[in-house]
Formats: structure tokens, C-alpha cells, sequence
């Protein structure tokens, strides 16, 4: 099959290209940068600047992963308009790629997973959160609400759509475990505030074994919750992550100093949902890493 990724250059989409190239598929990326991104990923991905550049090269299916980064600057008026147009602009890109190929009697792609995340649901505090939970009105929901309504207009060209509401994606190398990690490791980890927000998390590979398993099942279609079915507290997952690494995690980080310091971004680390993959589950979908003691122990 021909899998064309936006974001391929990604934290993601690296490990997603080098899996779908390792099954024999043909691997497209759009980038910003394709220099810069054929420096990132195996060699055998066709890597181009916009979507539409494949035309000629139609692709059977698609992965929508690019955004600008979530945690990487703190949230101002013009950083929200950036984190909402940088994903709504490359979904429409391939919304308006399907329409072309279907205009110039081209196949259009049989399926499309779109990117999403857990800050749908917005701070949902201790409630057990699945698919069908309704969300918390917030900037995060905001946000994931626009990326998700971007790319449901490629169901009318006949593209099997669905959505995945990715929690935190564990790896090395990477993410948001590669930034938790130097105070851990110096014993000077904390939890934030109090420690009692849920932190659904995923490990990168399971995320990527997902990712394949809705490409590949033609039943699936619409909203699923990309995480691990054993979501953990923050103050758990500080335990945890001390615990393999055999270090106190005695300094925790009040409220307050995450407020004065981030901003409303600080929700990211305050708040949280205790999001449960009950669609992926009920599909039969089954997690190489359903326990994060599981995942860090091979992570770490
Ligand atoms: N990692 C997580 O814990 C996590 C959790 C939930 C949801 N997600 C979401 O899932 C997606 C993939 O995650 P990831 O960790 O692989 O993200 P990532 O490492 O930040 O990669 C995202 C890719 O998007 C492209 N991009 C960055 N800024 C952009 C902009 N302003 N406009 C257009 N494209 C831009 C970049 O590709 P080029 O530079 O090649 O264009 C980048 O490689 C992201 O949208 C992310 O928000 C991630």
C-alpha cells in the first residue's frame, strides 16, 4: 500500500515510516523541510514539500500527524493561532488533495487516520473517560475539536475516517519522557501539584501497532482513544518513573510555580483525563505494553 504521512519527520511518524517500510509498504511524507526530514527517516521515503505534490503519485492511504508542537512555547493568543492553523491547514491539504483526485478521476485513499488528542476531553478530574464521554469546554478541546472536524469532509469523497485521541507517547529519544527525564535521574523528580490528575500515556510502539491496525481494518472508522488501558495518576507515574530508576522522587513541583511559570499551558500538567481505549479494546486491539511498569522497564 502507498501510506502518505504528514508529520512523518516526527517523534510518530519516524517510528510509523521505518515499521510501514519494514512491512513493505511505500512510505510518503510531506515536510516543511524535506531536507531535513530525509536526514530523519530511512532511506525509501518520498518526501515532498506539500500534499498536493502527490498527485501523480496518488496515495492509497493516509496518516495526518504534523502540528506545531503543543508543549513547545508557552500559550500566547498568536501560539494558540499557530497550534490550531498549523494542523487545520495540512488537514485541509488533504481534504483538497482527495477532492483533486477525485475531480481528475483519480482513486482517492481508501482510509485516513487523523491525528487527535487526550486535551479533547479537557480536565475531566477523577470521571472514567471513553469515546463517548462528553468533553470540558477548554482551550485543548478547542483545539482538538477544529483538527477533528478538518479532516471529517474526506468521508463525503468516500474516505473511511478515523480519529485517534493520542495520550502522552512514551519512547526514548524523544517526547515528553526525554525532557522528565534529567531531574528524575538526578533524584530531584517531583509530582505536580497534587499529583492526582491522570496522565493517560501510550508507548510510541503500541501507538505505531494502532496506527497499522486501523489502517489495515476496514470496519473501523471514527473516534478512538490512543492510549494504554491502565492510565495512571501523575503522582503514580512519578512513582513509577523513580521506581525504575531506583531514585527518590521527593521535590514535588506546587501548583502554583507550574501556573506562574507556564501560563494556561500549565493545564497540561495540572489537569487530565482517565482516558480508556474502549473502542481499540472492543476491536479487539490487543497492547504489547498494557502496564507502565511494562513500558518504562523496556524504555528505560
Ligand atoms: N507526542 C505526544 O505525546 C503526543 C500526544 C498527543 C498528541 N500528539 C500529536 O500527535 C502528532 C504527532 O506527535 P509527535 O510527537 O510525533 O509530534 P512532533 O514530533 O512534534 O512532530 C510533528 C511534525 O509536524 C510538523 N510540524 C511541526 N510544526 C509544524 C507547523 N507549525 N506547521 C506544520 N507542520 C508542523 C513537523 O514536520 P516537518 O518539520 O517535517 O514539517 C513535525 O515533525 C502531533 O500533532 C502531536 O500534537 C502527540
Amino acid at each position: 500500500m502507498r501510506v502518505l504521512i504528514t508529520g512523518g519527520s516526527g517523534f510518530v511518524g519516524q517510528r510509523l515510516c521505518e515499521k510501514l517500510l519494514a512491512l513493505g509498504h511505500a512510505v510518503q511524507v510531506v515536510s516543511r523541510h524535506p531536507d531535513k526530514a530525509r536526514e530523519k527517516l530511512p532511506d525509501g521515503c518520498d518526501i515532498r514539500d506539500s500534499a498536493l505534490g502527490f498527485m501523480d503519485a496518488p496515495p492509497q492511504a493516509i496518516v495526518n500527524l504534523a502540528g506545531e508542537s503543543i508543549a513547545g512555547k508557552r500559550w500566547s493568543e498568536a501560539q494558540k493561532k499557530r497550534l490550531v492553523e498549523s494542523r487545520t491547514k495540512a488537514t485541509h491539504q488533504l481534504v483538497t488533495l482527495c477532492e483533486q483526485l477525485k475531480a481528475s478521476g483519480q482513486p482517492v485513499p481508501k482510509v485516513m487516520i487523523s491525528g487527535s488528542a487526550m486535551g479533547y476531553y479537557g480536565d475531566q478530574g477523577k470521571r472514567v473517560v471513553t469515546e463517548e464521554t462528553a468533553p470540558h469546554d477548554e482551550f485543548a478541546h478547542r483545539l482538538c475539536a477544529k483538527w477533528e472536524a478538518a479532516a471529517e469532509p474526506v468521508e463525503e469523497l468516500g474516505v473511511r475516517l478515523a480519529i485517534l485521541r493520542t495520550g502522552l507517547v512514551l519512547d526514548s529519544g524523544g517526547g515528553t519522557l526525554e525532557k522528565m527525564l534529567p531531574p528524575f535521574k538526578m533524584g530531584l523528580g517531583g509530582r505536580f501539584g497534587s499529583g492526582k490528575q491522570f496522565m493517560p500515556w501510550i508507548h510510541r510502539d503500541d501507538l505505531v501497532a494502532a496506527i497499522i491496525f486501523l489502517l489495515e481494518h476496514d470496519a473501523l472508522s471514527g473516534v478512538f482513544n490512543g492510549s494504554a488501558p491502565h492510565p495512571v495518576t501523575n503522582a503514580e507515574f512519578t512513582r513509577t518513573l523513580a521506581g525504575q530508576l531506583h531514585r527518590p522522587a521527593i521535590f514535588p513541583v506546587p501548583a502554583f510555580v507550574l501556573k506562574a511559570g507556564l501560563g494556561e499551558m500549565s493545564r497540561l500538567l495540572l489537569t487530565g483525563a482517565d482516558m480508556r481505549p474502549a473502542r481499540l479494546a472492543e476491536a479487539g486491539f490487543e497492547f504489547h505494553y498494557p502496564t507502565l511498569d511494562r513500558a518504562l522497564a523496556a524504555i528505560l
